[in-house]
């Protein structure tokens, strides 16, 4: 998988690309047990998912390094009758982009889908402000522990991406680093509870998590 923005850009451009629409099965099964709040979908790509959680009633900022796959995600949401909003990040003293939660009075204010362009090796989440976090075929080692701060006391992430059986099938990403190893998902987040817990290899290797912050942490 390409790991620079203009080589995404690329690949959601190529004549090739088929965009995925449709949710990921794993956050449709886990729908009815989510509260409502303000979600952050990490790595959001074309937007399946953000869009599907803002059509649900959640407020989703999306973040993506890719110009392209943000842009499709808004025509995404736009053609479901979405709001949409562009927002930019703020730049620390060491030039480390910081997202900006939205207040819970903005979000009914401008409800819908907001969209931050940001390198996520190169950027902070807030701390403590989302309900739900998303990460879809995406790994970041170096996020897992801001992934846990940026809920908030009982918040719900979700977690699913490619593990290493995955290089025992044609597609999906080559790169060791870019995949799980085995129970690494399980013990990325020591601070919140696991509820659910899955690795499969079944016409891809793929793990999947659920787990939430406790209501009486820190
Ligand atoms: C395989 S796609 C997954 C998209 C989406 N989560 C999904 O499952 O449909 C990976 C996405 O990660 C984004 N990405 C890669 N490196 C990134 C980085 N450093 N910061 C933010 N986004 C990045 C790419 O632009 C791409 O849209």
């Amino acid at each position: 998988m390409p790991n620079d923005p203009q080589q995404w850009d690329a690949r959601y451009r190529s004549e090739n690309h088929r965009a995925e629409t449709e949710p990921a099965p794993l956050l449709c099964e886990l729908l009815p047990f989510l509260a409502h709040g303000r979600a952050l979908d990490l790595a959001m790509g074309g937007g399946r998912n953000a869009v599907f959680l803002a059509a649900n009633g959640w407020h989703v900022t999306g973040v993506d390094s890719s110009r392209i796959a943000l842009e499709n995600a808004a025509a995404l949401a736009e053609a479901r009758g979405l709001p949409v909003l562009w927002v930019s990040s703020s730049k620390h003293r060491e030039s480390r982009a910081s997202l900006q939660a939205p207040s819970k009075e903005l979000t009914q204010k401008l409800p819908g889908l907001w969209l931050l362009q940001v390198d996520l090796e190169h950027s902070t989440l807030p701390v403590g402000q989302f309900e739900l976090v998303i990460c879809f075929n995406y790994l970041q080692r170096s996020l897992f522990s801001a992934i846990e701060a940026a809920l908030r006391p009982g918040g719900m992430l979700i977690y699913e991406t490619y593990t290493l059986d995955q290089l025992a099938f044609p597609k999906g990403p080559r790169n060791p680093d870019h995949l799980l190893r085995p129970e690494e998902l399980r013990r990325a987040f020591p601070s919140l509870e696991t509820l659910f817990y899955r690795e499969l290899y079944a016409g891809k290797g793929i793990a999947s998590l659920l787990a939430r912050r406790p209501a009486r942490s820190p």
